[in-house]
C-alpha cells in the first residue's frame, strides 16, 4: 500500500491534538506530536527535557537542533515505513528545511499538511478552559468537550489538569510565536500544493468527518 506521510499543522488550540486522537482510532498510522514527546521528557527529566523545559514554560520554541533529531529519527523507524502523522513539526522554516532533506534522502515525500485553523480569540477560550489527564494528557474542555466524569479521564481515569504553558500570558506570547514563526510555513505548502484547509471552529466531530473525507481521497489518489 502507499504511504500516507501528513503533517497536522495550526494555531496552539486549533484541536490538533483533538483531531489526532480522533484519526488514531480511523486511520492505522504512528503519531508524533511534539509537545507529548516534550513533556513526557521534562517529566522524566532527561537531558531533552532540562533543556526544553525552559522554553516551553515561557511559551517559547525549543531550539530547532534539540527537537529536530528526535523527529527524524521516529521517521525513519520501522513503525512508520507506511506513513506517520507529525503534530507540532515542523514549526519554523528551518525545521521544515530539515524534514525536506531527510525525507529526500530516504526517497520518500509528503502527502499533504492538514492546516487547522482558528481564530486568536477562539484560542484564548479554548485553552483558558483546557485540562488533560495527568496520565495520558488526553484532552478535554470544561464547556466544549466535557468528561462524563467532572475532573476525571473518560479513558484512563486520571485526574485532569490544566497545563502550565495555559496560562493567558503565556497563550497569548504562544499565539505570537505561531504567527512570526510557524504561519510562513502555511505559504510554503500552500505554495507546494500540500495544504488541506479545515474550519477548526466547527464542532471536533465536524472537523473530523472533513480530515477523514480529505485522507480517504488522497489514500484513493496515492493508489492512481
Ligand atoms: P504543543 O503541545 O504542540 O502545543 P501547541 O501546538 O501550542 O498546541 P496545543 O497542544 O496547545 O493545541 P492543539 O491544537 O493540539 O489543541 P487541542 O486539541 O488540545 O507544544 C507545546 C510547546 O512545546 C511549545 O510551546 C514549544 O515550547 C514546544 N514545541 C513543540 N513542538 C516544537 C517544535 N517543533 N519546535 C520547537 N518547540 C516545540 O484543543 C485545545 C482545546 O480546545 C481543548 O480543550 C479541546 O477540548 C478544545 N477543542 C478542540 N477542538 C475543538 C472544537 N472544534 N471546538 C471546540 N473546542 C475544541
Amino acid at each position: 500500500m502507499s504511504e500516507l506521510n501528513l503533517i497536522l499543522l495550526g494555531p496552539p488550540g486549533a484541536g490538533k491534538g483533538t483531531q489526532a486522537d480522533r484519526l488514531r482510532a480511523d486511520f492505522d498510522l504512528p503519531y508524533y506530536a511534539t509537545g507529548d514527546i516534550l513533556r513526557a521528557a521534562v517529566k522524566e527529566q532527561t537531558d531533552l527535557g532540562r533543556e526544553a523545559g525552559e522554553y516551553m514554560g515561557r511559551g517559547d520554541l525549543v531550539p530547532d537542533e534539540l527537537i529536530g533529531k528526535v523527529m527524524l529519527e521516529r521517521i525513519d523507524s520501522d513503525e512508520a515505513r507506511d506513513g506517520f502523522v507529525l503534530d507540532g513539526f515542523p514549526r519554523t522554516l528551518g525545521q521544515a528545511r530539515e524534514l525536506n532533506d531527510a525525507l529526500e534522502g530516504l526517497e520518500r515525500r509528503l502527502t499533504a499538511t492538514l492546516l487547522i485553523d482558528a481564530p486568536d480569540e477562539e484560542v484564548i477560550r479554548r485553552l483558558s478552559g483546557r485540562r488533560v489527564c495527568r496520565d495520558n494528557g488526553h484532552t478535554y474542555h470544561v464547556e466544549f468537550d466535557p468528561p462524563k466524569n467532572k475532573g476525571f479521564c473518560d479513558q484512563d481515569g486520571s485526574a485532569l489538569v490544566q497545563r502550565e504553558d495555559d496560562k493567558l500570558e503565556t497563550v497569548q506570547h504562544r499565539l505570537e510565536i505561531f504567527h512570526e514563526q510557524t504561519k510562513p510555513l502555511v505559504d510554503l505548502y500552500e505554495k507546494e500544493g500540500l495544504l488541506r484547509h479545515f474550519d477548526g471552529t466547527r464542532a471536533p466531530d465536524e472537523v473530523n468527518g472533513h480530515i477523514r473525507a480529505t485522507l480517504a481521497t488522497l489514500r484513493l489518489e496515492e493508489q492512481l
